[in-house]
């Protein structure tokens, strides 16, 4: 062979391989200057698809959280749950979460938003907007945090209209994660352990998430308007002066003499944890070991060679070589099981802890029926009160299972213990009024439940569709055309209720 013919071959096999790989470097490269370059975003831009024109692979990751569509009707599953939370918007509609994209769509949807006919109608306030959408940042920094979280929830029906976006956890400017709820920062400074100006970058993989996944309660504030107008706020607080456990928090509330509601049946001055995921989580070996909520719910992934994070939020278990598999040795179907077999061991203690809940309630009702009185009854509703409040802080954040297993299990010990207090106090009322054996009333489906408790669940349906089919659709229209309104945000979603 001649010597040309042998540089052609060889320029052939080396050199064009040589100088694609070169371009396709250079095309990563330009990939990935694009992902750290620092895009023009307008300050407090709600509509998520503005971002993903600059980050087309976080937005298309991000998307993908409309996959996870399921309803579960979480009263069905447990009928108890009817009875606890009797008098209060969660016995009347109660489903597992779904992903970030249907944030809105399912606090709209949900019967515990109920049916307001107008702005100023019922029953909830603004503030169980704030952690459904990046329209809440863009609304406390127009009107001030206080007139936000004053009047009814149906008064931002046409501002608040994309789910959960970019602008929830990233600075416009500089990308950087930043907290868009001030309560948060509050939170933490009153706490103490991690001051927020001092979170690292770390930290803030967690605490990004941490302004939604929290306890939190809404604190009466009364305030001044410009006009010289008294005004009533309820402000999305978290009681965590004391500390982060549930005792602490339980404290907390105990020293301010607050309740979420008097329950319909015992009467007793009721909490309603909401999802401490945060404040958990820190407890155990996976937050104790540095680990950030992102590193497993937001892992890095690939693609050809540029490395970006998923914002696919879902379970890691769908995930688990990006994830689990990572850090541990284990395969995938042993470690399946390992987090299965702690999901068993919280839902056996949390069944007994809410049957025996549940019959507290029906037995104090018992009491006051034959003329029990408050002074007989204070002790046993105390205990009332602080057992639910242990069940519910331990299994609200749906994680905390695995999260957290040994915090999660004794806190639920002690929220039995509670409960048992309570009955066993409530038993000694019964029989002093001749009902020591009295039964407490079937309430082992939903439908039984609902019933004990007098809920008029088809009225509630029939105003709600009503309010879906009017109101929510004038909201929509004024959405757009205030330009609000991210029509991308909706796509391929369908509408799905535990109640249709
Ligand atoms: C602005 C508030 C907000 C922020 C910030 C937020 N979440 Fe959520 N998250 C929610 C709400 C609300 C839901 C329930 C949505 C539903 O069911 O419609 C949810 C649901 C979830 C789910 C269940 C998803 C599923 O498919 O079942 C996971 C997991 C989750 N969030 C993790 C995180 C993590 C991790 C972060 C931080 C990276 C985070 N969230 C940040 C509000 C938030
Ligand atoms: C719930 C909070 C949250 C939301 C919502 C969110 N991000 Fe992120 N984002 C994160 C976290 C956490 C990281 C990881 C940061 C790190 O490790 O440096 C991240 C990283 C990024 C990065 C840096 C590169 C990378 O992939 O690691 C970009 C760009 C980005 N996000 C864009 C977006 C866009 C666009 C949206 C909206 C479609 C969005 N994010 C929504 C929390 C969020
Ligand atoms: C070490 C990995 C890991 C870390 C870190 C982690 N989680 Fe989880 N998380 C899980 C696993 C595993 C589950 C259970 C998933 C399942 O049952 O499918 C879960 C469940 C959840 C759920 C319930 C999802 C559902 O649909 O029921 C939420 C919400 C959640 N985590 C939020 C968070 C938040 C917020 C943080 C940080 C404070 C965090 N997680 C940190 C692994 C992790
Ligand atoms: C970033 C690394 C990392 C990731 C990702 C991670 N882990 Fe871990 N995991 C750890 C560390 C560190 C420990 C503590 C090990 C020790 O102290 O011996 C641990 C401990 C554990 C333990 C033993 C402690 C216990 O509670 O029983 C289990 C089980 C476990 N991890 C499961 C998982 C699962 C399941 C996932 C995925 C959802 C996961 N881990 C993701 C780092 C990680």
């Amino acid at each position: 062979m001649k010597k040309s013919t042998i540089l052609i071959i060889v320029s052939v096999v080396v050199i064009i391989p040589l100088f694609l790989l070169g371009i396709s470097i250079n095309e990563n490269l330009a990939a990935q200057e694009a992902i750290n370059a620092v895009p023009q975003i307008a300050k407090f831009e709600s509509r998520s698809s503005e971002w993903g024109k600059n980050f087309p692979r976080e937005y298309d990751s991000y998307l993908q959280t409309k996959k996870s569509d399921q309803i579960t009707d979480v009263l069905k599953k447990d009928p108890a749950l009817v009875v606890l939370w009797a008098g209060y918007g969660f016995s009347k509609d109660y489903n597992a979460p779904r992903g970030h994209a249907y944030a809105l769509e399912d606090n709209i949807n949900s019967l515990r938003t109920g049916a307001p006919v107008d702005g100023n109608s019922g029953p909830m306030p603004t503030a169980c907007w704030t952690c459904k959408s990046p329209d809440v940042p863009r609304l406390i920094d127009q009107k001030g945090e206080l007139d936000y979280f004053t009047g009814k929830w149906a008064r931002f029906g046409n501002e608040i209209v994309n789910p959960i976006g970019c602008a929830d956890c990233h600075d416009n400017q500089t990308m950087k994660l930043t907290v868009t709820r001030d309560y948060l920062k509050r939170g933490l400074d009153a706490e103490g352990s991690l001051k927020y100006a001092d979170a690292s970058h770390q930290e803030m993989r967690t605490l990004v998430c941490a302004q939604c996944h929290a306890e939190y309660y809404f604190k009466k504030t009364e305030w001044t308007d410009p006009n010289g107008e008294k005004k009533n706020a309820a402000v999305v607080t978290f009681p965590w002066d004391n500390g982060f456990s549930a005792e602490a928090m339980e404290a907390y509330y105990d020293q301010i003499d607050f309740a979420d509601w008097t329950h319909q049946l015992s009467k007793a001055q009721m909490l309603k944890a909401q999802h401490p995921g945060y404040e958990t989580f820190i407890t155990g070996i996976h937050g104790q070991n540095g680990l950030a909520c992102a590193d497993c719910h937001m892992p890095y992934v690939r693609e050809g060679g540029i490395k970006y994070s998923s914002h696919n939020v879902r379970s890691p278990l769908e995930n688990m070589e990006n994830t689990c598999l990572n850090c541990h040795g284990k395969n995938e179907k042993e470690f399946k099981a390992i987090v299965e077999r702690k999901l068993e061991r919280k839902n056996e203690m949390s069944r007994t802890a809410m049957s025996v809940l549940a019959q507290a309630h029906l037995e104090a009702a018992k009491a006051w029926e034959l003329g029990a009185t408050a002074e007989e009854m204070e002790l046993a509703l105390q205990d009332i009160r602080h057992g639910q409040w242990r069940w519910d802080f331990s299994i609200a954040a749906h994680g905390s299972f695995f999260h957290a297993p040994e915090e999660t299990l004794r806190v639920l010990g002690s929220a039995i213990n509670k409960a048992q207090d309570a009955r066993i106090k409530l038993r000694l009322i019964l029989a002093k009024y001749n009902a020591g054996d009295y039964v407490v009333p079937d309430f082992s489906s939903k439908e039984k439940a609902q019933a004990v408790i007098g809920l008029p669940y088809d009225k509630l349906i029939e105003e709600k569709m009503q309010f879906l089919n009017g109101l929510r659709q004038d909201w929509v229209k004024q959405a757009k055309d205030k330009g609000l309104f991210d029509p991308k945000s909706t796509e391929e979603l369908v509408f799905k209720v535990s109640y249709q």
